[in-house]
């Protein structure tokens, strides 16, 4: 990880948050920034994305063009819901398909951070940049909130989307510059803007979801068959912990198989674990207690619906030290 700058963003607690009044602030000064050029945004239907795409639109209108980037590490059906949840609020999505360059920076990569940095340069050094260059635009719009900057700078984990605060200038080595209009405030003053912006509350209380996508999720080599079998738990998972009410729950592919046996027979197959966490702002958390009997279920239908699974855990950690993601 490069060396970064010392932090100088001044804080909004979600207390002190006055909604209405940041994004009036807000768009004022993303147009101050644009002047009268354009810009992109990659929306991923997360609340910070989807709160930077609201303000942006509200400030330049058709001049953002707003872009999902399939990149093949999304969650099942996920490109179609955010086109048709932006639709319904007159704004046009673009699909971009991108699986077979992220499958490609991804090949043979195990080191977590090495892991990271191919997204973040397969995001920002091809696909930005392409779409930036083909349309004339000068400026990419970013959901980064505070909590992931420093995370980056405290050397935990390089979050896809932290580049200038480490010292990268944008413009010098991708060709744009960036606006990042949350960088002051975190999750729970994200949603309080996105509510003010009269956002769904399927937006507003979506549960986060990283950047780097299922890829987080899987550890050692990432492959499209992989990540087709994490998908697959976490469609479970999330179904079944739905009304829990928890900050984030997620299913994690191990890389090490353990002896199992299904039909008397042994089978030496794949280990998922189950992680769910409750957390107000994601710098520290709490496994949920979630009863045995949901575990169970879990358990029942994970090894069920998902092929080649013969083990499931769940997480007992905090965070610390545990991170929520596991790459
Ligand atoms: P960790 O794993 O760092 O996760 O404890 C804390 C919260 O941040 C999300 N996360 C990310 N979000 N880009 C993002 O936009 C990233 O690279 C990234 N890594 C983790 C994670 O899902 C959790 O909500």
């Amino acid at each position: 990880m490069k060396g970064g700058k010392r932090m100088e963003i001044k804080e909004i607690k979600a207390g002190e948050l006055d909604p209405k009044k940041f994004v009036k602030e807000k768009v004022e000064e993303i147009r101050k920034i644009v002047g009268d050029g354009k810009a992109i945004v990659a929306l991923s239907g997360g609340v910070d994305s989807s709160t930077t795409t609201l303000l942006g639109h509200k400030a330049l209108g058709d001049r953002l063009k707003v872009y999902f980037i399939d990149d093949g590490l999304m969650r099942e059906g996920e490109a179609k819901q955010v086109a048709s949840t932006f639709k319904k609020l007159g704004i046009k999505v673009r699909i971009v398909s991108a699986q077979r360059e992220f499958f490609e920076a991804l090949k043979g990569k195990i080191d977590p951070e090495e892991k990271r940095e191919a997204i973040t340069q397969t995001f920002y050094r091809v696909i930005f940049a392409r779409l930036i260059r083909a349309i004339g635009a000068k400026f990419l719009f970013h959901g980064t909130i505070l909590t992931d900057i420093e995370e980056t700078i405290a050397g935990i984990k390089r979050q896809h989307n932290i580049l200038e605060q480490l010292g990268i200038d944008t413009e010098k080595e991708f060709g744009y510059k960036l606006v990042e209009p949350l960088k002051q405030i975190r999750k729970d003053g994200v949603r309080k803007v996105a509510k003010a912006l009269e956002l769904p509350e399927s937006i507003y209380n979506r549960m986060p979801f990283c950047g780097p996508g299922l890829s987080a999720r899987v550890i050692g080599e990432v492959t499209p068959e992989k990540i087709a079998i994490v998908r697959k738990a976490t469609a479970i998972i999330e179904e079944e912990l739905r009304n829990t009410k928890a900050f984030q729950y997620l299913a994690i592919l191990h890389e090490d198989k353990v002896t199992g046996m299904r039909e008397g027979k042994r089978e030496f197959g794949l280990q998922i674990e189950v992680r769910c966490w409750d957390s107000i702002d994601a710098r520290v958390a709490k496994p949920t207690k979630l009863p045995f009997k949901t575990l169970t279920r879990l358990s029942e239908r994970i090894t069920t619906e998902v092929p080649g699974v013969v083990s499931v855990t769940y997480n007992i950690t905090s965070k610390p030290p545990s991170t929520m993601e596991a790459v």
